[in-house]
């Protein structure tokens, strides 16, 4: 009942004949499902979407999440503006470093969904990895490494690896709070975990929280996380979006990597972004 264009060999497809501002049935809601599951990414284009309806669609994954540390819209808990203003110039971008969402939870997001309101004619593009492809094909000696190994994740700076410094940020349009005990705890996660819907696995550590490994020290990890990640970002393994106005993106937050490009100085961007739950990964 759904059109899907698969974009690369191991991750994203494109879905036409959706408009997502319609009620949703329960096959689709099911065909939407299976997609994201099989597919890590799914784009659907030219929608045209309330705050509500957008916050429904995220509910067809998973519980709508609030999320700490980051200052949601005025008027609403659940969305948060993805936004870099015309005159933020030669600073970061959130979300510019290969991540996965909010990973210093406990409980960190399964899943995310931008809608772009606003986007550069050029740049800006949003690239995911397929953490998935990452581990099925990583050497068989980091196999043995990471394989029942945990990880330890630390949420300072929230989405900016080479943030600006607090002042810098006051004209920032993304707020995020800073030296919050609670988000700069060390928190640990299995570096492999397994999709309860497919029972597939996949790499889950990335470059801006990861810190290092539980029984190891940060110096001594840093090597080892350095030629994961060259592997789990290979383009190989990746898929890449340019955006138009109007395109929802729903990501699998445990499954894949994704990273900002920072290419768009001297123009806006605005995307609304939610997020939903799902177990704890294991
Ligand atoms: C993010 O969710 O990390 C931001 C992605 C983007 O702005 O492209």
């Amino acid at each position: 009942m759904i059109r899907l264009t698969k974009l690369t060999g191991f991750m994203g497809a494109e879905i036409d004949g959706v408009d997502l501002s319609r009620p949703i049935s329960s096959d689709l809601r099911t065909a939407l499902q299976n997609a994201l599951n099989d597919h890590h990414v799914i784009i659907l284009r030219d929608q045209k979407l309330s705050r509500e309806q957008h916050k429904n669609v995220t509910a067809i994954f998973g519980s709508l999440m609030k999320l700490p540390y980051v200052e949601p819209l005025p008027d609403d808990d659940y969305i948060i503006a993805v936004l870099k203003e015309t005159e933020e110039q030669g600073t970061g971008v959130f979300g510019g470093e290969w991540h996965s969402d909010f990973s210093f939870l406990k409980n960190p997001p399964a899943g995310s969904i931008l809608y772009a309101h606003e986007v550069p004619t050029v740049g800006g593009d949003t690239l995911w990895a397929s953490q998935a492809a990452a581990f099925t094909s990583l050497p068989e000696q980091l196999k043995e490494f990471v394989t029942g190994r945990y990880a330890i994740h630390v949420g300072a700076p929230y989405g900016i690896k080479h943030a600006p410094p607090i002042d810098a940020q006051a004209n920032a349009s993304i707020r995020m709070a800073r030296n919050n005990p609670e988000a700069d705890r060390e928190i640990q996660h299995p570096a492999v975990v397994t999709d309860l819907k497919t029972g597939r696995k996949s790499l889950f550590l990335n470059p801006i929280y990861t810190t290092r490994f539980e029984d190891m020290s940060a110096l001594d990890s840093a090597d080892i996380l350095q030629e994961i990640y060259r592997h789990a970002t290979r383009p190989d393994f990746s898929c890449r979006h340019q955006w138009k106005i109007g395109d929802v993106v729903i990501w699998n937050n445990r499954t894949c990597l994704h990273y900002a490009t920072n290419d768009y100085d001297g123009s806006r961007r605005l995307l609304h972004r939610t997020t939903f739950t799902g177990a704890p990964p294991s």
